[in-house]
């Protein structure tokens, strides 16, 4: 089973990924946090792709596709992967077409988060990540157990630098113009699934695990 959820910022990709990875045992793909990782580094790549991530804009194609080759390739895709934050532009997803083609595989299934602009707003703001695991809280839906501090590992926890109100609108605005355009692309292939993504997160989880179960 491979999966793609596409969706704006805090849509839920995340953590509707986490609970497919879960639920079938799928392999978690999220280009965004492959790159966070590269940021904390200080790789090449992670230093290539930093500045437009605290700009909130896409970053290059070439780099993102780059990364999904290697990843997807890795033994644990190999029984299945969803894909989170890629493809975000038709170029990606033409990319991922003809490496899944010439690997004999393809998407079963992509479903699109929808939310409403001011849910997305709210989401993000209220966003708190562990600078060292990566784990994603939310300050009302999902608050830390104890305040301010990561459950997996104690870190204290800081905001995303792209959560910030520009930040937020520029991703929203980079979503429309390149990544929405996904839909059309996957729904003109039998392949796209519309999903509201404004339940709570075990109601979102209920009707894609029927969705992807298909
Ligand atoms: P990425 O990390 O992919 O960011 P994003 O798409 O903006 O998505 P988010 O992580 O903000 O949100 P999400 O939809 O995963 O929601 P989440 O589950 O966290 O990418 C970051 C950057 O990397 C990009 O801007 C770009 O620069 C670069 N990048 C990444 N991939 C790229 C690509 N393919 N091409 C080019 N550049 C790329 O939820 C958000 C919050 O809401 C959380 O606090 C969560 O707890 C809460 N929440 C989730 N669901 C619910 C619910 N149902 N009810 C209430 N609260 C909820």
């Amino acid at each position: 089973m491979n999966v793609i959820l596409l969706g704006p910022p805090g849509a839920g990709k995340g953590t509707q990924a986490k609970r497919l990875v879960e639920r079938f045992g799928l392999a978690h793909v999220s280009t965004g946090d492959i790159l966070r990782a590269a940021v904390r580094d200080g790789s090449k790549l992670g230093r290539e792709a930093e500045g437009y991530m605290d700009r909130g804009e896409l970053v290059p194609d070439e780099l993102v596709v780059d990364i999904i080759r290697e990843r997807i390739d890795a033994p644990d895709c190999r029984r299945g992967f969803v894909l989170d934050g890629f493809p975000r532009t038709v170029p990606q997803a033409e990319a991922l077409e003809k490496m899944l083609a010439a690997a004999g595989a393809r998407i079963d299934s992509v479903v699109a988060l929808d939310v409403a602009d001011e849910v997305v707003v709210a989401r993000n703001t209220s966003r708190r990540s562990c600078p060292t695991c990566g784990a994603a809280y939310h300050l009302v839906s999902a608050p830390p157990k104890t305040g301010g501090l990561c459950d997996r590992d104690g870190t204290r926890l800081v905001q995303r630098p792209d959560d910030q109100p520009e930040q937020i609108r520029r991703r929203m605005a980079e979503y429309r113009t390149k990544t929405e355009p996904l839909k059309a692309y996957y729904r003109g292939r039998g392949r796209l699934h519309e999903l509201d993504g404004s339940g709570s997160p075990d109601e979102v989880a209920a009707q894609l695990a029927r969705i992807v179960s298909g």
